[in-house]
């Protein structure tokens, strides 16, 4: 069943409190419901259900008939007729935790009980109306031996083998949480700006208190800056935080209760990267955001979903940019989003921020709805300034606490504290696709005059691309280096559009997109000695470094097309290698070359067919170039990016080892692997090891160094992560398959634990050349571990189809097998909604 935006109805009762009491137990879980129901319009009560074994219903204490249950659409109809206009309906259900490998709804994790109910967990524990929009206070029992028992709200009691709590502010069954288990408490306390004093607490399996530290000091930070920067604060007596191994995405923003992913959560120098610190930091403050965006103020439906998360990833990359490095970091986010997004945009994946359509829900929760949502409030922010930003999130709060909203009550607050009508702009959030700006230029009579063009390619269900706001932030770089015009931001509104420049002085370059003001893809007429002269001279670090970007482009694209290249990159960058040493973040960024699935991008988007193993040559070579032409600068960079003293996971430090691991990579090349083996046995930390071990894997000289590291990390889950990853992901093309059978066969391959799965599976696919061999045997490889794992998690064996999105643009003897691949899953028996949905979306576009 397909459900539409188009269909929502208000729900025709409202709830003046829960309350559930829960008997644990692996097997047979009792949940008792008491629901107060009180009608607000005509209408059916119709509850969500599914895999209940329903022992008892009731209302106001008189049974009800168990053949009111439609099992198979996992519904319970309540006739109006029968229900006075208050009422309070009972259940007695009994569901099995240890069953759930799906992971959704009450399950076991390594013998702790914890919940994941967003989107459509909570109707796994027991019957109610399963929707955003319908919000009550909750009051929770829990009966259990375990010595920790946890839900949402305050605590009311604690007695031998029962806890009780109460969470007062109303909210929709998708931020019901409840944790029981054998943990430890790493604890701290924060006084709230108004003097509430909070007890704050990272929950864990005893023995890794040791590495919550981490978690406990951004959350810290978190609630500082929600209160410094939008006037946020905290609501209850306690925040709790729980790691859990097994968890389908990374975490999960449960009222006064956030389960984590646990490599979200643990971390010290030994076993976690600079990566891993910064993610935990910056998903600590994403699940904390959430208090206010998502929790105060929810969604309506699963359609606005991208209200609460575009809004509480912008929050979130403007936590991070405040704690780290906002240049960087900016980077960073743009990556990704030309990465995930921006390939699904372009694919048979494609929809928009908003959606109006979807079969499973848990299938939306894409880059798209998330840091594209994050992109389009970036540009509304653009567009009314940072005051008016202010003024209409400040409106948002006052106007919109405790009620479940859409996006266009968010575009409301914009106009209304600003006075702007969004009309033309709310098509960001309603049509998909990238827009694709062409810039050409005029240059007469000392004036330059620029003349944009956008076009958005169809996308699936929507042919039709009407013109957007696209604002356009540009510099002029004089022929000296001179920034002649500083930043100037433009509105597009039309298809095409001019501007003109005067007085520049001689002909100048434009530095286009700035900061990245769009999330659009840009077609210009630019030479090499231009993007030198921006890639030396920008003021704007984003297009300084989307200068390099586009320069190493050109030469590897050539290279791949079996001609020369990348002759200018390689001269270019003596310049950014010159003044490395001031920020090393930002030249190791400049230094990293496009990946191969970013290459292929660039080709196709030029109108080519993507070879992959060329695509590897490719880049190879220009490595071993670059590496050869600087080795002497590199080499001495690299030893002097060694970071002394004991490691701290700061912006600074991790900026050095990024240079540091960026040197090694190319003098590598050269050095056959020295440094690399040398940097593995010496490194303190494990930013340095991983980054080494990579180096050792891509060079073919691994054996000694993965022995190594699974003898010291084999019984650390986490860590066995990484290991499982970097091998299939940084072996040789022709080596990576084989690897990861080998992998794939091992008993410590926990396959139906999310993270492990997608260590080896997603570390595979990731492996362009690899995924791509020409027999198929790539494709084959993930049909194979998809249909496995389907039965067992859905939600995880779904995302992952994801890795086919991009095969249209690869020749036809690849489609063909990567359809038959994609066909044999969809004609699995059983197959879950979840998986069929991607499956036949992908089809589609073939
Ligand atoms: N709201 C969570 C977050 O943004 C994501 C949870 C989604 N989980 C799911 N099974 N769909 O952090
Ligand atoms: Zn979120």
């Amino acid at each position: 069943v397909t459900h539409y935006l188009a269909d929502w109805r208000p729900f025709p009762y409202e709830i003046a409190e829960t309350r559930l009491e829960f008997d644990l137990a692996p097997r047979a879980t009792r949940v008792l419901s008491q629901i107060d129901f009180r009608r607000l319009s005509a209408g059916d009560l119709v509850l969500d259900g599914i895999g209940l074994d329903t022992l008892s219903l009731a209302i106001d204490g008189k049974p009800l008939p168990l053949d009111l249950i439609d099992a198979e659409r996992g519904r319970l109809t309540l006739p109006a007729a029968d229900l006075p206009d208050s009422f309070t309906f009972a259940a007695e259900v009994a569901i099995d935790p240890e069953a759930n490998t799906a992971l959704e709804g009450l399950y076991l994790s390594g013998g702790i009980f914890c919940t994941q109910c967003e989107a459509e967990g909570f109707r796994h524990i027991t019957w109610y109306p399963d929707r955003p929009d319908v919000m009550a206070p909750f009051r929770v029992t829990i009966n259990s031996d375990m010595p920790v028992l946890l839900s949402n709200g305050n605590p009311v009691s604690r007695a031998e083998g029962r806890a009780i709590w109460h969470d007062p502010w109303p909210k929709p069954a998708y931020l019901f949480a409840l944790v029981a288990g054998d943990l430890r408490a790493v604890p701290d306390s924060f006084t709230t700006m108004s003097g509430r004093k909070v007890a704050l607490n990272v929950w864990v399996r005893p023995g890794d208190e040791g590495r919550a530290g981490y978690a406990m000091e951004s959350l810290i930070r978190s609630m500082q800056w929600d209160e410094r920067v939008y006037g946020r604060e905290y609501d209850l007596d306690v925040f709790n935080i729980v790691a859990v191994d097994d968890f389908n995405m990374g975490a999960m923003e449960n009222k006064g209760l956030n389960i984590f992913n646990s490599k979200l959560v643990l971390a010290s120098p030994e076993t976690a990267t600079d990566g891993d610190y910064e993610r935990i930091e910056g998903v600590i403050g994403h699940e904390y955001f959430h208090n206010w965006t998502g929790n105060r103020i929810t969604c309506r439906d699963w359609f606005q979903l991208c209200l609460k998360e575009g809004l509480t990833v912008f929050r979130d990359q403007q936590f991070t940019a405040d704690m780290r490095s906002p240049a960087v970091n900016r980077i960073q986010d743009v990556q990704a989003l030309r990465a995930r997004q921006f390939r699904e945009d372009a694919g048979p994946l494609a929809h928009p921020p908003r959606p109006d359509r979807y079969q499973e829900i848990n299938n939306f929760y894409t880059a798209t709805v998330y840091e594209k949502g994050a992109e389009v409030i970036g540009m509304l922010k653009r567009l009314v300034g940072d005051d008016g930003y202010r003024a209409a999130l400040d409106l948002y709060f006052d106007r919109h606490d405790g009620q479940a909203c859409t996006i266009e009550d968010w575009l409301r607050v914009f106009e209304d504290a600003t006075g702007r009508d969004l009309t033309q702009f709310k098509r960001w959030y309603t049509d998909a696709g990238t827009p694709r700006l062409t810039m050409t230029e005029d240059w007469a009579d000392g004036a330059l005059t620029l003349h944009f063009r956008q076009e958005t390619a169809p996308t699936p269900g929507q042919p039709d691309k009407p013109a957007r706001v696209i604002p356009i932030a540009l510099g002029l770089i004089g022929p000296n280096g001179d920034e002649v015009l500083p930043t100037t931001v433009l509105e597009m509104t039309a298809a095409e559009q001019s501007v003109s420049f005067r007085d520049t002085g001689a002909r100048p370059v434009v530095s286009l997109l700035r900061g990245f003001s769009a999330p659009v893809t840009v077609a210009r007429e630019i030479g090499a000695d231009q993007q030198a002269l921006l890639l030396t001279h920008d003021t704007d670090p984003y297009a300084r470094w989307q200068a390099g970007r586009d320069l190493a482009l050109d030469g590897l694209i050539a290279r791949a097309a079996g001609r020369t290249g990348g002759e200018e990159f390689t001269r270019a960058i003596a310049g950014i290698l010159d003044d490395a040493e001031a920020d090393p973040a930002f030249a190791a960024l400049c230094l990293t070359l496009p990946g191969e699935e970013e290459i292929a991008t660039a080709i196709a988007a030029r109108g080519a067919i993507p070879d992959p193993a060329s695509i590897h040559q490719a880049r190879r070579g220009l490595m071993q170039e670059i590496g050869t032409r600087h080795e002497p600068v590199l080499a001495r960079l690299y030893d002097a990016m060694a970071v002394a003293g004991p490691y701290r996971p700061d912006a600074e430090g991790a900026g050095r080892r990024s240079l540091r691991l960026a040197c090694l990579a190319l003098l590598t090349q050269l050095d056959d692997g020295a440094r690399a083996a040398a940097l593995f046995d010496t490194a303190g930390n494990m930013t340095e090891r991983q980054g080494a071990l990579e180096q050792l894997i891509a060079a073919g000289r691994d054996e000694q160094a993965l022995a190594a590291f699974a003898a010291e990390f084999g019984d650390n889950r986490l860590v066995m992560d990484k290991w499982f990853m970097v091998q299939p992901l940084r072996a040789a093309p022709d080596k990576a398959l084989a690897r990861a059978r080998e992998l794939a066969a091992r008993a410590d391959f926990d396959w139906k634990n999310p993270n492990r799965f997608r260590a080896l599976i997603a570390g595979f696919t990731a492996n362009h050349a690899a995924f791509h061999a020409a027999d198929g045997s790539g494709y084959d490889f993930l049909a194979e571990w998809l249909m496995r794992l389907d039965p067992v998690n859905p939600q995880t064996a779904a995302r992952m189809c994801s890795a086919f999105e991009t095969i249209a643009r690869y020749d036809s003897a690849r489609q063909v097998r990567a359809r038959a691949a994609l066909k044999r899953i969809a004609a699995m028996p059983g197959l879950s909604r979840n998986t069929d949905e991607m499956v036949s979306r992908i089809l589609a576009g073939l």
